[in-house]
């Protein structure tokens, strides 16, 4: 389904539509005579087959010529807040379906949502269910839905960014490795979750089906670097309870406010485990509340705190956190859902920068003894704001991104399922055999930023692929900026 045409060819078909009968003033409607009628379709017929050249329309057109931004158009066009993925899923079956891919729609029932909704996965039709390498991100946003803006260098929109950037590049990546003969069908699948923003209950259910992978490479925004990993996470409300009385008889009461105080003094600074890879863990103190007024001593008070953690595990934090709020009185912790250990990803591939993220990804959900990259377009500090956007020659970049990890993983593959690393810390020393990539990696190419019609690429026309060209065939055409 595409959900916008070219307004040139718009433009042209429709125009000879309007002259079959000539209206006129007082209702004197004259029919034109049968020959004319046949000359006018004959015109008409000939318009429409009019072609306009390849490079022109990239011109009138850049978003609609190019699969890449035309694909994430469309999927960032539909709303697909946590919930109410079906119709970009059905989408996606649509046009992975056109790409020759065998497609399945995986029905993901949840108690939080009363409808069912599906992930949806997909392998090169004649390939193999299981793969050794997946390529996956999510469907669902957050909320609210914010439509679809076309800029000159920028795509504004919910998803834009997060995570429909990435949906859209591993798509045609794959389409790439598979048209050019990188990969052979059987090499990779993709997977397409819902629910990543809420409870990540759509990668869960995956781990229901008896799937493996050798690597899974998963789609967030990480600035076009390898991620080294990211922090864990647990949240926590602290309430203390008291007893009112009036603030001038403080004796008679006993004061919420004042215990929560020490509670929170002593978690904000509370010694907390760091790692070289992932930094510090970090507390933060989001909400604070007690008391009624202030003539009246606080009998109740409480405040919600959220810590990212660096190094160790959920249970080590919590040890620490429950020590630090022993002997104040009336104070309780309570840990809430979801909570996770930190992330490690491998990050073992050439030419690739690398960063440590501190928000969660849906890596923790799947289970399974695969290594794990994460990649992506786009920053995670736009992802959830109302102006979230991505750079065109970001979604340009992650094409060449994800094929460069895909090809790295294959070079590098017998690395991949030696033995289980035990300890996810600092995993790749642990691992059995390594054996250096012998393909080098492909030297990173800079930003597509200026105005670029190779001449020769735009006479060839989309008809004829280059084999093993890579950049002629998706040219982005950007205005220089003055
Ligand atoms: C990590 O914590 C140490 C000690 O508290 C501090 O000096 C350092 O600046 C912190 N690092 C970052 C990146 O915040």
């Amino acid at each position: 389904m595409r959900l916008y045409a070219s307004p040139s060819l718009i433009a042209l078909s429709a125009a000879p539509l309007v002259v079959h009968s000539l209206q006129l003033p007082f209702g004197i409607d004259i029919q034109l005579p049968a020959v004319l009628d046949t000359h006018l379709n004959n015109i008409k017929t000939q318009i429409a087959q009019i072609q306009v050249p390849s490079f022109i329309n990239k011109i009138i057109d850049p978003t609609g010529s190019s699969p890449l931004l035309s694909l994430h158009r469309d999927l960032v066009s539909i709303p697909s807040v946590s919930g109410n993925e079906a119709e970009v899923a059905g989408y996606l079956q649509t046009y992975l379906e056109s790409k020759g891919f065998k497609v399945e729609l995986i029905p993901v029932q949840s108690p939080e949502y009363p409808t069912t909704r599906c992930n949806v996965f997909a392998y090169p039709e004649g390939g193999s269910r299981s793969t050794p390498i997946l390529l996956t991100s999510h469907i669902d946003t957050v909320p609210p839905f914010i439509p679809f803006k076309d800029g000159l260098r920028t795509v504004h929109g919910r998803g834009s960014c997060d995570a429909k950037a990435s949906v859209a590049s591993q798509i045609i990546a794959v389409e790439e490795l598979l048209a050019q003969k990188h990969i052979t069908a059987d090499t990779v699948s993709l997977l397409f979750v819902v629910g990543e923003e809420t409870t990540g209950d759509g990668m869960r259910h995956m781990n229901t089906l008896n799937l493996k992978w050798d690597a899974v490479v998963f789609g967030e925004p990480t600035e076009l670097k390898l991620a080294v990993g990211h922090k864990g996470l647990a949240m926590l409300d602290v309430e203390a309870k008291g007893r009112a009385s009036h603030s001038g008889y403080p004796n008679l009461g006993i004061n919420a406010n004042s215990h929560i105080i020490q509670a929170l003094y002593k978690l904000d600074n509370l010694k907390l485990p760091s790692s070289d890879l992932l930094g510090n863990t970090t507390l933060n103190i989001g909400i604070m509340s007690g008391g009624v007024a202030a003539n009246v001593i606080p009998a109740f008070a409480k405040a919600e705190v959220a810590i990212r953690i660096g190094a160790e595990h959920f249970s080590d934090v919590k040890v620490l956190v429950e020590d630090a709020l022993k002997g104040i009185d009336g104070v309780e912790a309570t840990w809430k859902q979801p909570h996770y250990d930190p992330v490690f990803c491998d990050h073992d591939l050439e030419g690739f920068e690398t960063i440590a993220l501190s928000y969660g990804t849906d890596i923790p959900n799947l289970n399974g003894n695969h290594k794990k990259y994460l990649y992506g377009p786009g920053t995670i500090l736009v992802a959830h704001g109302d102006n979230e956007k991505i750079d065109k020659s970001d979604l340009y970049e992650a094409v060449k991104g994800y094929k460069r990890i895909v090809k790295g993983i294959l070079s590098a593959k017998a690395v991949v399922v030696a033995e289980p690393a035990k300890s996810e810390t600092a995993a790749s020393s642990v691992e059995a055999v390594v054996i250096e990539p012998s393909v080098q990696a492909e030297p990173v190419v800079e930003k597509v930023e200026k105005v670029e019609v190779p001449a020769a690429a735009a006479e060839k026309g989309d008809t004829k692929k280059n084999e093993g060209e890579e950049q002629a065939e998706y040219v982005t055409i950007l205005p220089i900026d003055v």
